[in-house]
């Protein structure tokens, strides 16, 4: 007889059925899932008779902890386990390569597997304790999905024995459905894990055909790094003379650069930025809130390079808005 549970005799009634390869109704935070061993092919076979589900539509293995993935899944890229630390558990579920121990059934024949792990108590306690539960979620196939232990109730009553009852659930839809076995990661269906966080995370998705890459940082679009007075980029120590000489009349002008560039330009003023670039690196604010305090106009020595030059020049284009002479 089908009866709703509340959580600890649930929990412990639905241990029982699942060890004897029965099905069982589990809150997660998304919908409520219909849970059997995702091992066992007996077990998951009823899920679809249950559901009315046709057999090509797989289903999502439902885990409690990330160890669980090597039993489930095989050649599991990188990327699973970065997404795994921001969004396990939660409303997240990733496709990846199946492994020989699961049965057929629960992927429709196909050679991958979904995975995720439910931010729910309930659940998480229930799967602890008993084995990775293959779960759709807990409707008549083509229903609306159960967010209370009643929607369950009355679209499933009489097809199994225990409903856990865990209230309604918090997110409410669906979780997110990533595939990670294409060549690029692909959003199978959105939830409330987003294709943006995604990409920060992983730093591309697909979805909708579409490929949403990794915000910029935030911070890149606005002007920082500024100081008080105007400033600019010299692209050498002659092109720093000419800029010098032209406006010394109408401005009180300082030339900051490396000592052998400082001393290339003469008897004008200037400040140190060291012998190298790692120097550079480190005197080049101090330099700047200095310069603004004393002078009112920056010449400031471009560098070349690709390494921390590229970083340095990312700062210093800031000061002076990117104007070169
Ligand atoms: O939030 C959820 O994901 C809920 C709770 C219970 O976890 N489960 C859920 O399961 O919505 P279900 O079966 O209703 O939807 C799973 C979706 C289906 O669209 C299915 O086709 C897709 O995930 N799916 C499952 N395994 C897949 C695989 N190996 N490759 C591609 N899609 C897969
Ligand atoms: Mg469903």
């Amino acid at each position: 007889m089908t009866q709703i549970y509340e959580p600890k005799i649930g929990i412990e009634k639905a241990i029982d059925v699942i060890k004897n390869d029965g099905i069982v109704v589990f809150p997660t935070e998304t919908v409520y899932g219909l849970g059997a061993n995702a091992f066992s092919e007996t077990a998951v076979a009823k899920i679809f008779k249950a559901k009315g589900r046709p057999q090509d539509n797989p289903l999502i293995v439902h885990i409690s902890e990330l160890g669980a993935v090597s039993k489930i899944a095989k050649n599991v890229p990188k990327a699973f386990f970065m997404l795994a630390e921001k969004f396990m558990p939660g409303a997240l579920t990733i496709v990846l390569e199946k492994s020989d121990n699961i049965p057929d059934i629960v992927t429709a024949g196909g050679n991958t597997v979904a995975v995720r792990m439910p931010n729910h108590k309930i659940a998480l306690e229930l799967i602890k304790n008993s084995c990775p539960l293959a779960a759709p979620s807990a409707n008549k196939s083509k229903h609306i999905s159960p967010t209370t232990a009643e929607h369950v109730y009355e679209d499933l009553v009489g097809e199994l024995d225990v409903i856990i009852d865990g209230g309604d659930c918090s997110v409410g839809i669906e979780s997110t459905v990533l595939d990670l076995t294409t060549d690029v990661p692909t959003i199978l269906r959105p939830g409330a894990v987003t294709a943006q966080m995604i990409a920060d995370t992983i730093g591309e998705v697909l979805q909708n055909g579409k490929v949403i890459k990794v915000a910029k940082s935030p911070g890149m679009k606005y002007q920082h790094y500024a100081p008080k007075c105007d400033a600019v980029q010299a692209n050498s120590a002659l092109s720093a003379i000419a800029e010098y000489d032209r406006c010394a009349e109408s401005k009180n002008p300082v030339i900051l650069g490396l000592d052998d560039f400082c001393a290339e330009v003469g008897q004008r003023n200037t400040l140190s930025l060291g012998a190298n670039a790692q120097e550079y690196m480190a005197s080049v604010y101090n330099a700047l809130h200095t310069a603004e305090r004393n002078f009112d106009y920056i010449i400031i020595q471009k560098l070349y390079g690709d390494g921390i030059e590229d970083s340095i020049m990312n700062r210093v284009s800031k000061a002076t808005g990117g104007r070169e002479v």
